[in-house]
């Protein structure tokens, strides 16, 4: 389960739902049409979709998230993207910067394509190959320096790794990139490390704003311009597929 704020989300990361409008337009939601939403967070591009005309369900496994998307007036359901239990329901399935936090990909594919109907589309963006490679080192090299063990790191595929993984699990790929995206940050590395990092910082304790001043210095290089602006080091895998005709697998 997991403990978003989603007051901070909103103040550090507005930028999240903000950059997802590229791919709202790749996905072209249709009036009446049923669309899963998964891992929506506080629900801004849920409402969105429901603004076009389309029935959608938010699913998101932090009830925080969940209970802010619902005062929006939108569908959202405490549910883990991993355990989806939809079958056959929806005329396309939407993610956008949600599915780098999803350990079991294969739990999530099998889920997904169930969730469609045949010929249903399934459009994403999350954290591809390169993803914040710059800021992962950073963290890294901080808890390492104090004997701590690192977090595990994030699944940031390529287009032939996840291509592969699609295929197996039903879809046919129709587009598919990696994007880097360079994303200016609204309160600096701080502000995103507090955010994302959360769980990282209080292992640390009363040391969590020491460790912050170090992961800021050894990033300043790379990530802030000469007039204090940062900009995270964001590379983004983008895709349309849809659900192949005929028996899904398991
Ligand atoms: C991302 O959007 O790529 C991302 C955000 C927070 C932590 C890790 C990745």
């Amino acid at each position: 389960m997991n403990t978003w704020s989603s007051e901070s989300y909103l103040r550090h990361a507005s930028f999240v739902p903000q950059l997802g409008q590229a791919l709202l337009e790749l996905l072209a939601p249709q009036p009446g049409e049923r669309i899963l939403d998964v891992g929506c967070g506080e629900g801004t591009l849920t409402q969105q979709l429901a603004a076009c005309g389309a029935i959608v369900v938010g699913i998101d496994n932090s009830p925080t998230m969940v209970e802010a998307a619902r005062a929006r007036g939108v569908d959202v359901r405490l549910i883990d993207a991993e355990a989806l239990t939809f079958e056959d329901e929806f005329d396309a399935v939407f993610s956008n910067a949600a599915l780098h936090w999803v350990t079991d990909h294969d739990a999530l594919l099998a889920g997904i394509v169930r969730s469609l109907r045949p010929h249903g589309r399934f459009v994403a963006e999350f954290g591809g190959h390169g993803n914040i490679a710059a800021i992962q080192v950073a963290v890294r090299a901080v808890l390492e320096r104090r004997n701590l063990i690192p977090p595990r790191p994030r699944y940031y595929p390529t287009v032939a790794e996840y291509t592969s993984r699609l295929v197996t699990h039903g879809f046919i790929v129709e587009q598919i990139s990696l994007i880097p995206r360079p994303t200016p940050l609204p309160t600096g590395i701080r502000g995103w490390l507090q955010v994302f990092e959360r769980s990282t910082l209080d292992r640390l304790g009363p040391d969590a704003e020491l460790a912050l001043d170090e992961m800021e210095s050894l990033l300043r290089p790379s990530l802030c311009d000469t007039s204090g602006h940062w900009t995270a080091d964001y590379v983004r895998l983008r895709f349309r597929a849809k659900r192949r005709e005929g028996p899904r697998n398991g």
